[in-house]
C-alpha cells in the first residue's frame, strides 16, 4: 500500500536585514530541504539586544522578505536563539542556516539548541555579499575618489564585470560576488508565457530595495535591467552599488518577476515590445531621466498607448538608506 509522504516543513530565521540575494540564497537552498518554508525574522528589539539596531524596521523586513519566492510563510519577532519549542509551535521538522557561526550577545552559538537535538542543516553561504559589505559600498557613493567624471576611472573594460580584480567594473569594482551561469538557472523561473497571458514589462536599475509591484497589472512580469555604464549614466557617483550580475540575481529572487532582460536598451524600442509581446510598460513614481539624446525612453510605448505610471507604494531610495546608515554610526 502506498503510503502519503509526510510534507516536511522546513524553518529558517534571521534578521534579513538589507535583504540581498544571499540572503535570497539561503531561503532557496532551504527550500530545496522540503516542502514548505517557514521564514522567522528577528524583531528590531531583538536585533538590537544582540547585535545592534537594523538599517530597516522590521515592518520593512517584513515585506521584502515576504517578496522573496521560496517563502511560503513569514512569522513575525522570531525569538534570536532557535528553540525546540519554536520550531514545535511551528510544526517545523528541521532549522536551516548557513554554514557560518551566529553568536549571540554573549558569545553563544544561536543554534546550539536545535544542533544538540539533531533538527538542525546547513546551507552554504553565499560569498561576496553581506549586509556589512553592502554598508560599505553604500558609504564609498559619498566619496569624491568614485565619481562619474574622475579620470582616474578607466571605463574601458565595462564589458567584463566580476570579481575578478583586473575585469571589475569602474562602477561596482568592490563586489566580491562570483557570478554564474548555473546561479541564474538557480534564481530563475523557466517558463515561457503562456498563452493568453498579459505581458508587463518593467525597466530599470533595481539597484537595492525595490519590491517589484507590477504583477498586478498583468500574468507575466518582465524587468528589463540597465546595464552598469546605463545606471551610472543617470545615476552619477558610483551607482550602481551592485553590478548588473547581482541585479539580475536579486530580482530574480522576486516572486513578482517571471523573466529578465539582462542589459535592457534605456529607451523602450518597437523591437523590443514586439519581440515579447508586451501588453503594458510600467514605471514607478521616480522621475523619468531623459536617454542620451534627450528622449523620453517611453516615447513608443506611450505612443502605441501601452504606457502606465504605477505606485509601487515603496518610497525609499537608496540615498535615504544611506541616510540611514550615517545616522546609526552616529549613535555608537
Ligand atoms: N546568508 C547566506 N549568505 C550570505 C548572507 C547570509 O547564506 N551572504 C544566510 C545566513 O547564513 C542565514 C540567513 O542568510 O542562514 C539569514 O541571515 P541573517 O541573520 O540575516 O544574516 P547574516 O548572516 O548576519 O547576514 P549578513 O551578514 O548579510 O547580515
Amino acid at each position: 500500500s502506498e503510503k502519503k509522504q509526510k510534507q516536511v516543513r522546513v524553518w529558517v530565521d534571521g534578521c534579513f536585514d538589507m535583504v540581498h540575494f544571499g540572503h535570497a540564497n539561503a531561503i532557496r537552498q532551504a527550500k530545496k530541504m522540503g516542502d514548505y518554508l517557514l521564514v522567522g525574522v528577528h524583531s528590531d528589539e531583538e536585533i538590537s539586544k544582540h547585535k545592534g539596531p537594523p538599517v530597516f524596521n522590521e515592518h520593512e523586513r517584513y515585506k521584502m522578505v515576504r517578496a522573496i519566492k521560496w517563502v511560503d510563510e513569514v512569522i513575525e519577532e522570531a525569538p534570536y536563539v532557535t528553540t525546540l519549542e519554536t520550531l514545535d509551535k511551528y510544526n517545523a521538522d528541521f532549522c536551516v542556516h548557513g554554514d557560518d557561526i551566529t553568536t549571540t550577545a554573549d558569545g553563544q552559538d544561536t543554534y546550539h539548541i536545535v544542533k544538540g537535538a539533531g533538527r538542525y542543516k546547513e546551507c552554504k553561504r553565499t560569498a561576496g555579499v553581506s549586509t556589512t559589505d553592502l554598508v560599505g559600498r553604500m558609504l564609498l557613493v559619498t566619496k569624491t575618489h568614485h565619481q562619474r567624471d574622475d579620470p582616474q576611472v578607466d571605463k574601458t573594460n565595462v564589458g567584463e564585470i566580476g570579481s575578478n580584480q583586473a575585469a571589475a567594473s569602474p562602477w561596482t569594482g568592490v563586489s566580491q560576488f562570483l557570478p554564474t551561469s548555473n546561479k541564474i538557472i538557480q534564481f530563475a523561473e523557466g517558463r515561457d508565457p503562456l498563452p493568453g497571458d498579459r505581458i508587463v514589462y518593467v525597466t530599470g536599475a533595481f539597484d537595492m530595495f525595490h519590491i517589484l509591484n507590477a504583477k498586478q497589472e498583468g500574468d507575466f512580469v518582465i524587468v528589463g535591467l540597465h546595464s552598469d555604464s546605463e545606471v551610472n549614466r543617470y545615476k552619477g557617483s558610483n551607482f550602481p552599488i551592485m553590478n548588473l550580475h547581482e541585479r539580475v540575481l536579486s530580482v530574480l529572487a522576486c516572486k513578482y518577476v517571471s523573466e529578465v532582460v539582462i542589459g535592457a536598451p534605456y529607451a523602450v524600442t518597437g523591437e523590443l515590445m514586439d519581440h515579447f509581446k508586451v501588453d503594458i510598460v510600467c514605471h514607478g513614481q521616480t522621475h523619468i531621466m531623459p536617454d542620451i539624446d534627450g528622449n523620453d525612453p517611453y516615447a513608443e510605448p506611450k505612443r502605441r498607448g501601452k504606457f502606465k505610471l504605477l505606485d509601487s507604494g515603496n518610497h525609499l531610495t537608496t540615498q535615504m538608506i544611506i541616510e540611514r546608515i550615517i545616522a546609526h554610526r552616529l549613535e555608537y
